[in-house]
Parts: structure tokens; C-alpha cells; sequence
């Protein structure tokens, strides 16, 4: 019988949970011993034939009992014994709307006062899981948490490879797979803010095969949390694939007290049965719905000062650049690092981090003046903060040591010559809060903010958590979500841009505050293909900003049309511009606004990878779900001379095969190659089974093609 509600009776027949989407079946287990087990995850299976499954693996492995490999939970209660039997105690489906429900399993220690209720909330036309748990106790004192997953999953398959994404500043998102053998691989942080600079906070997994693009099993895989996290894939003796994914618990020893509840982050994850191309696009448009705040509104194009000027500008070069800004016809002017401080002048990322006050010699009138001259020229106005930091040399850090992570009895540690300040203490959540509340006052035309976070947390230590050290790494996070609720409360027509010293910040719990983040400082346009390629996977288009910068030796017209793949925007001197690049930029602009609907709305279809090959050819394209429209991006990128692939066509994807499309070359530039196909009508049939010539043995060509179906 399927549970749909209710209570488990001792010694009932096994049970079956089904925690399922249109298309994927998580099929949960109540054994005769009143464990929970996974007895199923993969594509979608008919309710008669769940008493034939297996009984699996028990669901939420707690630390202690007969399992020998690596626990979902580890506790230590206060009489010194760290045991934990979970059994099933009741379970409810609630249906939020018609395609999504919301599961919860509560399940108990029966010797402990312990309660672990898993959450599961199934996004059925998007097939997205998100489970997260939720631990208490009501035991006299504090119990100890070691290990708290916010799920785990099994897998009985031949073979694992996981990919995986990693990098460093300026490099991020290098995609890399490996096959799982017996043991242990742990894709973690432990830096606590930056927390994502080496090690990006998803993965895909590919069941029996590495994983394809449009084939085969497979799960993207990504957690809601900002902070450190922790994926451990450990495959047994058996060659059974065991999955948690959860908070870091290195140095995060959490003391919970009785009757309080400790919330698990979300793990998010998307199976598919025709590769990781069907998953992305199940979890963009899941997150454009969902998750992401402005998911579904409109971008603004923007003009960024950051690359053009550096820490040095006057009010005169700002208003010079809004002229910029204004020919060019973008949305915004978005002032960058450098406008404040006084006592220690903000002119380098040496000092000023915390005295958020205008700084009187570039702008002795305040914002107000660049602001009045911005919307003069019917252009809004973004600024640039670092809220969460602090410079040694600062006032904030004069006033407040004690706000900042650090020892207070050791030498400091900087990472780009800052400090964090303690987001885990209440009256650092209303400071950090009212440098936005502050400048909103003040400038209640400020139209979006550039929120920065360069440095990862260093010195760890919380003068305000005293004896309770461990628990900074998680009660910052939380402290963090805290404060950004209140700037939602107050503000929410305020979109931010995520930045952490490019993309070391990119999670989905974040971008519940943030609607769009910045992919990398690096955009040289050849490495950007690869960071944009890799952000692909996880987040829409939408999310990801990319700018036409004076970085790479390529084409102004190159760099457009990588740029055209996320949210577009500049950071360049639009007077160093020759008058024909101007014309482009201007009319690229209008495309692109006109394009918006495609390319930030529409399927992705990864049709040519830049890992393929040596860095030969890149294509993607965007659909409108209706399939009547459609953006194809195709890039040469180094090719060897002469080598064959270049010869080869691209077949396209997410076409209507009976109906008919015109291709159109956009972003035309004089002296840049063109397409044969320009101007010509195709069946979608013929587009997909036999493609168009897009790729050269030329270096760093690149084509934008939209295609219109034909009435
Ligand atoms: C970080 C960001 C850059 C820029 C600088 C300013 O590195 O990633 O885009 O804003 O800070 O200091």
C-alpha cells in the first residue's frame, strides 16, 4: 500500500513512500524493523511493481549502529553515548499546488529523545528534489552534532563518474570527471565566506557511463547553503554509491540545545534519463520559477566603471562615463570599488573596507550629483559594496574590533588585506544591514548594488560566540540569510549582483536574495566560453553577468557575442572605441534587448563543447519553449589548421522538425566572416539531423544566428 498520510502502526506491513516528479521516482522504504530505507531512485515506476523492489539502503544512516561506512548523522548525547536508531514515525504529503508536493518522514530514536524529520519538496514538471532535514531533541541537556546531512541518496549502478568544478580566482568552474572506485571523494570548502574559490558548490554525476550530454542517467546535484559544504561520494565493498551532501561539519560541532531545531540547508538535485542537457534545462527553468529571486523578471544592461578607471575617478570622470553609458544605450551605470572612506581613503583594496561614507575628495557633493546626471540621461544607478569585510585600516575596525573575525590574542591574517566581521553577532546583522538601509535613505534612486565578497574567513575566531567556537562557520551563514531577509522585507524591488571576488559565491540559497551573480573578474572571452559553459550546467543565463571588457586580444564583436550568452553588460571605455565598434556595441544592444526573451528565457542546448578537442569549437543555442524562435551561438576558438571538425556541421537541438526557420546573422561587423546559411530557410528536421556549417579553422571567429520560423 502507498502511504499517502499517517501514522505507522508497530509491526504493519512494509510501506512505501513515493517521493516522485512526472518523470523521477525516489521510492522510500518502512521495513518490518521500522527502519526507513531508499529502496529505489531513478526514472519513474508503476506503483504495482514497488513490492518487487529490494529493500535498499536505510535512508538517513545514523552514526553507531551496524552500517560501517560513512554516517548522514552522528550525534553524542549528553550521558556520553553517541548511538542513534532512527525509526519511521509518521509521514505527511501535503500538495502545495498541482506540481508541487511537499513530503516529510519523521523518524525517532527510540531509546533518545531524538527526532530527525526529512523533508523532500518535488517539483513535477521540472523533476527537481530538494530535501533538506531538520534534527531536535528534547533530552535534559544539549546534545552534540558531529554529522548532520541534509540527505543522502544511494545508488546500485555498474559504474560512477563524477564531475566535478573547481578553480581559482580568475579560473573558475574547470569541468573535470573521474571514475568513482571503492572508497571516499569529497568535493568540500572550508573557507567559510569566498567559500566557493577553489571548489564550486555542485556536481554531476553519470550512472553506469560518464555523463553525456543527451544521454544515459544522470544527476546534476548542487546545495543551498553559502557557506562550507561537503559532498562525500563513497562507494562500498558491494560497489554501492552512497551520497551526502550537507554543511561541512569540519570545525562545525553544533550544540543544540533542548527543543531547539537544527534546519539542514537544501540539497537540490535533478535525475535524468537523457543526460545532464535535460537536467540543466529542468533546472533553469525550475530555478527561473522557483528559487531565484526575479526568476522571472527582466535584466538591466549595465555599464560598469570597475575595468575602465580602477579606484580612480573623480565626479567629473563618473559624469563623463554616464555620457558613455548614455551613447552606448545601456539600462545602468554601475559604480564600482573606490567611492568611499575618508579617514583611510578607499584608492587601493589596502584599507577603507567598513566606512561606508562617501569619500570627499572624488566626490565632494556625495552620489546625489552622479546620481541627478545618470537618471538626467535616463540611466539608472548601481553601486558597489563589500558590507560583510573589513580593513585593518578602517574606522569600522577602529570603533569595532570586536566585530571582526580574529584572534584576539594572535597576529592577524589578511586575505586581500581584509577581514570578515562577524555576521554570527545580532549587532553586526543591523550594521551590515544599515549600509544598505544607510545609502537607501540617503539615495533612494540607487537602483541595484554590486555586493562584493573578496575574502574568505581567516582568523577564526567570534569574540561574541565565546565558548562556542564551532558554531561561527554555520551561525555566520545563518546570520547572513538573516540580514539579507530584512533587506528583502524592506527593499524587494532591489536586485543585487552576487560577487565574490568574481564567482566564488554561487549557490542556489543565495540567489533566493540575489538575482544574478558574476561569473569571474576574468573575461578574457576564450576563458570566459569555459567559465560560462560551467556556470551552464547549474544556473540560467539569466543569472550569470558577463561583460565586454578591454581583457583578450580578440574582436570587440567576439567579445560580444560571449557576452550575449549571459546577462549582458560592459566595463569598458566606450571612448576608446573607433567609431565603427561604437555603431556595433549600439546596435548590438538593441539585438540583444530584443533577444532577451530567448536568451534569458529560453532552453539551453549545449550543441558543442569547448572541452571537446583542443579548445577548437564552442556552440549553444537558446529556444523559446513555443520553438518558434531561436539563438545560436557558435564559436572557433583555436583550431589547428586544417584539422577535420571544423568542417563538421552543427546539429541543432530543441527544434520543431515540421516546421520551417529562417537563419539571420546577427551582430554583423564589417571585416568579420559571415555564414553561407545567412538568409536561408530550413525544416527544423533538417537543422537537427544535418546542422549548418558554423565552425572554420579560423581563431577566434564567432557567429550569432537567430532563427524565426517562417509562417
Ligand atoms: C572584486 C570583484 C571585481 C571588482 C573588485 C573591486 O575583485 O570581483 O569585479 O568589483 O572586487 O575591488
Amino acid at each position: 500500500m502507498l502511504l499517502s498520510s499517517g501514522l505507522m502502526l508497530r509491526g504493519a506491513d512494509p510501506q512505501w513512500i513515493r517521493v516522485g516528479t512526472d518523470s523521477t521516482d525516489l521510492i522510500l522504504r518502512v521495513a518490518e524493523n521500522g527502519r526507513l530505507y531508499q529502496s529505489y531512485l531513478g526514472a519513474r515506476l508503476p506503483e504495482r511493481d514497488y513490492a518487487h523492489l529490494p529493500q535498499g539502503a536505510e535512508a538517513y544512516v545514523p552514526h553507531g549502529m551496524e552500517d560501517y561506512f560513512e554516517p548522514a548523522i552522528r550525534v553524542l548525547h549528553n550521558d556520553g553515548d553517541p548511538s542513534l536508531l532512527l525509526k519511521y514515525r509518521e509521514h505527511q504529503v501535503r500538495q502545495v499546488d498541482d506540481n508541487v508536493t511537499e513530503t516529510t518522514v519523521v523518524l525517532a530514536d527510540e531509546v533518545y529523545p531524538v527526532t530527525v524529520t526529512l523533508h523532500y519538496m518535488a517539483f513535477q514538471r521540472e523533476n527537481v528534489l530538494k530535501c533538506s532535514s531538520e534534527i531536535t531533541h528534547t533530552e535534559k541537556r544539549p546534545v552534540v552534532l558531529y554529522q548532520y546531512a541534509s540527505s543522502m541518496l544511494h545508488f546500485s549502478r555498474d559504474h560512477y563518474w563524477l564531475t566535478e568544478f573547481s578553480g581559482e580566482w580568475a579560473t573558475e568552474v574547470n569541468r573535470a570527471e573521474q571514475p568513482l572506485y571503492f572508497g571516499k571523494k569529497v568535493l568540500d570548502t572550508k573557507l567559510g565566506t569566498r567559500a566557493g574559490i577553489f571548489c564550486s558548490p555542485f556536481f554531476l554525476l553519470g550512472l553506469d557511463r560518464p555523463v553525456q550530454e543527451n544521454q544515459g542517467d544522470a544527476l546534476i546535484g548542487t546545495i543551498g547553503w553559502t557557506g562550507n559544504f561537503r559532498f562525500t561520494f563513497e562507494v562500498d565493498q558491494f560497489n554501492n554509491l552512497r551520497l551526502s551532501a550537507g554543511i561541512n561539519p569540519y570545525g562545525s560541532e553544533y550544540t543544540l540545545r533542548s527543543g531547539e531545531v537544527f534546519r539542514t540547508p537544501e540539497f537540490i538535485f535533478c535525475y535524468s534519463t537523457h543526460g545532464v542537457g535535460e537536467a540543466s534545462r529542468n533546472l533553469h527553468r525550475w530555478a527561473r520559477r522557483y528559487q531565484v529571486k526575479d526568476g522571472e523578471k527582466e535584466r538591466m544592461t549595465l555599464l560598469n566603471n570597475w575595468e575602465a578607471t580602477g579606484f580612480g575617478f573623480n565626479e567629473e570622470q563618473l559624469i563623463g562615463l554616464l555620457d558613455e553609458a548614455q551613447k552606448l544605450g545601456v539600462d545602468m551605470f554601475l559604480l564600482d570599488d573606490g567611492w568611499f572612506a575618508n579617514k583611510y581613503p578607499r584608492n587601493s583594496d589596502t584599507q577603507g573596507l567598513g566606512d561606508w561614507q562617501e569619500n570627499r575628495e572624488k566626490l565632494p557633493h556625495g552620489l546625489q550629483p552622479v546620481i541627478d546626471a545618470a537618471t538626467k540621461r535616463g540611466l539608472k544607478f548601481g553601486l558597489w559594496i563589500e558590507p560583510e569585510m573589513v580593513s585593518h585600516q578602517s574606522e569600522l575596525y577602529e570603533k569595532h574590533p570586536d566585530w571582526v573575525i580574529r584572534f584576539p590574542n594572535r597576529e592577524e591574517y589578511y586575505y586581500r588585506h581584509q577581514m570578515v566581521l562577524d555576521l554570527s553577532n545580532p549587532k553586526v546583522q543591523d550594521y551590515v544591514f544599515g549600509v544598505v538601509d544607510d545609502l537607501k535613505s540617503r539615495y533612494p534612486q540607487i537602483a541595484y548594488f554590486k555586493w562584493d565578497c573578496n575574502s574568505p574567513i581567516t582568523n577564526i575566531y567570534s569574540t561574541y560566540l565565546k565558548e562556542q567556537q564551532s558554531h561561527l562557520y554555520i551561525d555566520y551563514m545563518r546570520g547572513l540569510y538573516r540580514m539579507l531577509d530584512r533587506i528583502q522585507a524592506k527593499y524587494p524591488d532591489l536586485p543585487m549582483m552576487l560577487c565574490s571576488g568574481g564567482g566564488a559565491r554561487c549557490d542556489y540559497e543565495a540567489l533566493r536574495y540575489f538575482p544574478e551573480f558574476w561569473a569571474s573578474d576574468n573575461t578574457e572571452p576564450l576563458e570566459r566560453i569555459f567559465i560560462q559553459w560551467g556556470f551552464s550546467y547549474l544556473f540560467p543565463s539569466k543569472c550569470v553577468a558577463a561583460h565586454v571588457t578591454s581583457w583578450g586580444r580578440q574582436s570587440l564583436k567576439f567579445k560580444t557575442d560571449v557576452a550575449f550568452m549571459g546577462r549582458l553588460g560592459y566595463d569598458i571605455r566606450v571612448s576608446g572605441m573607433s567609431e565603427q565598434e561604437l555603431a556595433f556595441s549600439q546596435e548590438a544592444i538593441r539585438t540583444y534587448k530584443r533577444l532577451m526573451p530567448v536568451i534569458l528565457e529560453g532552453d539551453l542546448y549545449r550543441l558543442v563543447s569547448p572541452y571537446d578537442g583542443n579548445r577548437d569549437h564552442a556552440a549553444m543555442m537558446y529556444t523559446e519553449p513555443d520553438r518558434a524562435h531561436a539563438v545560436v551561438f557558435a564559436f572557433d576558438m583555436t583550431p589547428r589548421w586544417g584539422e577535420y571538425l571544423s568542417l563538421r556541421s552543427v546539429r541543432l537541438q530543441g527544434l520543431d522538425p515540421a516546421r520551417n526557420y529562417r537563419i539571420t546573422e546577427l551582430n554583423r561587423m564589417e571585416g568579420a566572416s559571415t555564414v553561407g546559411c545567412d538568409g536561408q530557410v530550413y525544416s527544423g528536421d533538417y537543422l537537427m539531423k544535418v546542422g549548418l556549417p558554423l565552425f572554420s579553422t579560423g581563431t577566434y571567429v564567432s557567429h550569432v544566428l537567430e532563427l524565426t520560423v517562417e509562417p
